[in-house]
């Protein structure tokens, strides 16, 4: 056989190149270019040999197809996350930094599942099954009957599998780990991750069992190497934090057979991953309600309301180009926000640093939270604190208008269930007549917005004083 020139891929999202470069022009990231074998390896013989296909039988849409029952864990945030349950035959790659708690829940999903009866079996590839068992311990966890495996060679954990009674239930730990003898690369690259979780993929569909494959992140929020994965799963989790703050949020990134937009709030206690049922209540503890800057934002996380609150920051700068620092949030909407302020309600803050926070270390990627952040920052600006009693949402538009945003009714209810009293709000006829307990106060325009605040500033001069078209919050 000719050989074949050398092919390099890049090891973080799998473009190919005929040549080594530095940069991955696919993906933008520096020196993930490695060389790899000829992928050609990793097709059966039987392939290559020329054999002719066997045609399969085609089936219609209608058909009988009863769908076996989902594997329900018991832990209703990842249960829902993952759509109802786990599904038999289908396989999930669970992302997020190093030292996050992927392992602590999938040790806690697995032992749940165990002492429901079902057959699991966990392998890890980067912990010896001691350290496995101590962590099973201090959860308290121990008498569930999971089954072990330190092991990283795919072919040996198949074997495994297949060798006992049916498993319903398997977690690798981690894809990056794993390796297989069909192909020549080192573990972790991208020919090798994504031929071990082929592997993978092919048991779960012809075993029936669920597949649980852990993906590391990389820094910029990727799952490391196998981009190449998330193509191949039926869905992607990611299970985010910061290690300054106790709690997790596990969100669903893709999911075939459920919704893509939900999140399970987890907190991590000294006895593992404890399920939080009120995530605003958390949220919003040790809210300092009196200081200016701060605005309680209602937002939604799929079906679930969740009220979290927004700081900014706004103080003269002495750099030519002052600093806009974001965490949480969008920084190019941000940049959207302070333009409109400055373009629609004469709120000048070109010669001011901003920096916005989302409390508790939650991502916000709802466009609804333009009304709460611009709040924070003109209170910010004008040193007037916001009512402690309300809570704010709605879209801006580059016109300056506020435009009212999905699920207000679950937004308001959840408000007035944590006690506010107020929202501030684009509200359509219906919304508005909706909640006794909470007060629902229209603004159509970020103007009304802006001239509410500035009537409470102890320091008036610091904006003009114009009139707003909305009604403010008084
Ligand atoms: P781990 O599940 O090993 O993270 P990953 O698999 O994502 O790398 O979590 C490790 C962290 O969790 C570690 O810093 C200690 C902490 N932890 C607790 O706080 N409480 C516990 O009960 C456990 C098991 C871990
Ligand atoms: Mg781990």
């Amino acid at each position: 056989m000719a050989r074949r020139a050398p092919t390099f891929a890049c090891q973080s999202c799998g473009a190919v190149y005929n040549r080594w470069q530095g940069k991955c022009e696919a993906c933008g990231a520096w020196n993930t270019i490695a060389e790899e074998p000829e992928v050609a390896a990793a097709v059966p013989a039987a392939q290559r040999s020329g054999r002719k296909g066997r045609a399969v039988v085609l089936e219609s849409l209608k058909g009988e197809g009863n769908p076996p029952p989902r594997l329900v864990s018991g832990i209703g945030e990842l249960d829902r996350v993952a759509g109802g349950g786990f599904v038999p035959g289908s396989i999930l790659l669970l992302g997020g930094d190093p030292g996050i708690g992927k392992s602590t829940l999938l040790v806690q999903a697995s032992a749940a599942l165990a002492l429901r009866g079902h057959r699991v079996v966990y392998v890890s590839g980067e912990e010896a099954v001691d350290q496995v068992r101590l962590r099973a311990g201090r959860l308290g966890l121990a008498e569930a009957e999971v089954g072990l495996a330190a092991e990283t060679n795919a072919e040996n954990i198949l074997a495994t599998l297949q060798g006992g009674p049916p498993v319903r239930l398997v977690v690798i730990d981690s894809i990056q780990t794993m390796w297989s003898d069909t192909v020549e690369s080192a573990p972790g690259t991208v020919t090798q991750v994504r031929t071990s979780a082929q592997l993978m993929v092919r048991y779960a569909k012809q075993s029936g069992a669920a597949v649980i494959l852990v993906g590391h992140v990389t820094k910029d929020g990727q799952i490391a190497g196998p981009r190449v994965v998330e193509h191949m799963v039926d869905a992607v989790l990611s299970f985010e934090g910061d290690g300054g703050h106790q709690f997790r949020i596990l969100r669903a990134q893709k999911n075939r057979f459920g919704p893509t937009d939900e999140i399970g709030v987890f907190e991590m206690t000294g006895r593992g991953l404890s399920e939080v049922a009120n995530p605003s209540e958390l949220f919003l503890s040790n809210r300092d309600s009196g200081a200016p800057g701060t605005a309680v934002f209602a937002g939604m996380e799929g079906t679930r309301p969740i009220l979290v609150e927004i700081q900014a920051l706004v103080a003269p700068s002495s750099l030519g180009t002052p600093r806009r620092a974001v965490v949480g949030w969008d920084s190019n909407r941000l940049a959207m926000v302070l333009a409109v302020l400055d373009a629609r309600c004469g709120v000048r803050l070109g010669g001011h640093d901003v920096y916005l926070n989302v409390a508790g270390g939650l991502k916000i990627s709802e466009p609804a939270a333009d009304l709460a952040v611009a709040g924070a920052l003109v209170s910010s600006l004008t040193g007037a604190p916001l009512p402690a009693d309300a809570v704010y949402f709605g879209e801006v538009s580059l016109t300056g208008a506020v435009r009212p945003v999905s699920q207000a009714a679950a937004r308001l209810k959840e408000a007035a269930k944590l006690g506010f009293t107020r929202a501030i709000a684009p509200l359509s006829g219906a919304d508005a007549a909706l909640d006794g307990a909470i007060r629902a106060e229209g603004l159509s325009s970020l103007t009304g917005l802006v001239a509410a605040i500035a009537a409470r500033a102890p320091r008036r001069a610091a904006l003009p004083a114009k009139e707003g078209s909305g009604a403010g919050e008084g």
